[in-house]
């Protein structure tokens, strides 16, 4: 791209002399020693959709050092992509050409957290899972968690705004983000890693890298407010007949356990056969049902919650709207009710390379997309239930259904553009129909940047592309995303 300098030996040199020399991955291209293959899980995506072919990672272990990286980066055009643990969906965290990756994995320090407060300050390359670890250990929880828990980070987490299965009791990272550290491309550090509840101080600059993608500066430090750990968490399985089900099930259960109502998730019949392919786990319910729902319950007084589950499920039972239901009898059953919901995007990937859409739609019509795209896989004559020679595997549904937010999933035999073309755009256009968002939580990353449109006016993007020129007027922090 003729708006960025193609990286070189002396800016490599320039480079390395501002990291430890164990944080700097150069290939022989570019002056050092290590291989493609070395490069690879910085270059290629979870879903290994999308492929960069960038010669440099570099993994600064402080945010001066990062800073002191984007100054140079920036005086000399040179594009970086910041990436977390590299989990995203959208394409984000990867480069799409030879751009350099800026990664936070070597930033991973626990700055201080109050047991008073349960405010936790830390570096933005902690891995969530571990800081859930650290947390639960003084008597808290992380506010979010995602399958993802074991290599995603607090920094990609914030710079994605990433929902998951504790959004329903927590609500967004908006909320529970107290303060930022970020380093904008001329190398300006941002302290505003505040552990204040309150502070009505003028604009709450924050908010804007809340979601960024990168695009707007590196995120170094996060202070993030952290709930009491319930000391009480039930979990049921349940096997509905249709989505009116899940519907009239997701109502009474909020009638019903409304306060200590943590998360309502609900997948398919092809999601769970997916899963019961994939994860050696065994079916929770005697039979199949259409969908299934996973519904958790928090709180602080077990027989308390164990009675009114118990009672909903009674309810649910003999009014016919849930055909079958498991409770977890102990911690390890919990566990696998998780993992059975959790392990679904593993499970569809394993299947075959999968396509995925990640949206808000109004509850009512929120499965109806996923008939819609199987049907026109089908006029097209790539997809038919069960066919297993046609080049459309699966097309299913699954998702935080609590939150309004449907994950459509298409398994394919591969990537390839006359199937994308069957359902892209009309899953947006679908979507803007309802009013809906093309991005729940994933985000817009390469995969959806040229569709922002059917969610944004084109007011919004314009004041959208302002603002990026503010915080990066050279549009060296992660090119071709987003915008
Ligand atoms: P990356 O993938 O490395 O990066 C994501 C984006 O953030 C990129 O644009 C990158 O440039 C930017 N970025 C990363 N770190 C920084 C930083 N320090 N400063 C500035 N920009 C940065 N997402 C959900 O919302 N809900 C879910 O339930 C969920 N479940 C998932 C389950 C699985 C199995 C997988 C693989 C993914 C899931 N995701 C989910 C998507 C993904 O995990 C999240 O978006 C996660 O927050 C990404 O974090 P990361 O550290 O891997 O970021
Ligand atoms: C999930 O809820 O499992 C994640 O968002 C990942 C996915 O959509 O596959
Ligand atoms: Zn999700």
């Amino acid at each position: 791209d003729g708006r960025f300098k193609t990286l070189g030996r002396g800016d490599v040199e320039r480079l390395r002399a501002m990291a430890a020399p164990e944080t700097v991955l150069a290939t022989e291209a570019v002056g050092g020693s290590a291989d493609a293959a070395e490069l690879e899980g910085f270059n290629v995506d979870w879903l290994s959709k999308y492929r960069g072919s960038s010669q440099l990672v570099l993994r600064p272990k402080t945010t001066g050092e990062v800073a002191e990286i984007l100054r140079y980066c920036n005086s000399e055009r040179i594009a970086v992509v910041p990436q977390g643990g590299n989990t995203g969906l959208v394409g984000g965290g990867v480069p799409v050409h030879d751009e350099v990756v800026l990664s936070l994995r070597n930033m991973n320090k626990v700055r201080g957290f109050d047991e008073v407060s349960g405010i936790l300050v830390c570096d933005a390359g902690c891995v969530l899972e571990e800081l859930d670890n650290y947390v639960a250990e003084r008597g808290y929880t992380m506010p979010l968690d995602l399958g993802a828990k074991g290599s995603c980070h607090i920094g990609g987490n914030v710079a994605a705004n990433a929902g998951g299965i504790r959004f329903l009791r927590y609500g967004s990272l908006h909320g529970s983000v107290l303060g930022l550290e970020a380093v904008l491309a001329d190398g300006t550090v941002l302290d505003n890693i505040s552990t204040l509840r309150k502070d009505n101080t003028g604009y709450d600059l924050k908010q804007l890298f809340i979601g960024s993608e990168g695009t707007l500066g590196v995120i170094t430090g996060v202070s993030v407010v952290t709930p009491r750990r319930p000391s009480a968490v039930n979990v049921a399985v349940l096997g509905v007949p249709s989505y009116e089900g899940v519907q009239r099930a997701f109502r009474l259960a909020r009638a019903r356990c409304g306060e200590v109502l943590s998360a309502y998730e609900f997948w398919d019949a092809s999601c769970m056969g997916a899963v019961l392919g994939h994860q050696g786990l065994k079916h929770p319910l005697a039979g199949e049902h259409p969908f299934y729902v996973l519904i958790e319950t928090s709180g602080s007084n077990k027989a308390h919650d164990d009675e009114k589950l118990a009672a909903l499920l009674e309810e649910l039972l003999e009014s016919g709207v849930v055909e079958d239901g498991a409770l977890a009898q102990d911690e390890s059953q919990i566990r696998r009710m998780w993992s059975m919901r959790e392990g679904i995007p593993e499970s569809l990937g394993r299947t075959g390379p999968t396509y995925k859409y990640d949206v808000s739609i109004p509850i009512p019509v929120l499965y109806d997309v996923v008939g819609d795209i199987a049907r026109r896989l089908e006029d097209a004559g790539l997809y038919r239930a069960g066919d297993a020679a046609r080049p459309v595997r699966l097309v299913c549904g699954y998702g935080h259904i609590g939150d309004g937010n449907l994950h459509l999933n298409i398994v394919a035999d591969r990537f390839e553009d006359r199937i994308t073309r069957v359902f892209e755009p009309f899953v947006y256009e679908w979507v803007a129909s309802h009013r809906g968002s093309i991005s729940a939580e994933h985000g817009i990353g390469q995969m959806k940047r040229d569709y922002l449109r059917y969610s944004k006016s084109p007011e919004m993007i314009a004041y959208m592309r302002r603002i990026k020129d503010v915080f990066d007027p050279n549009h060296i922090l992660n090119p071709y995303k987003v915008l």
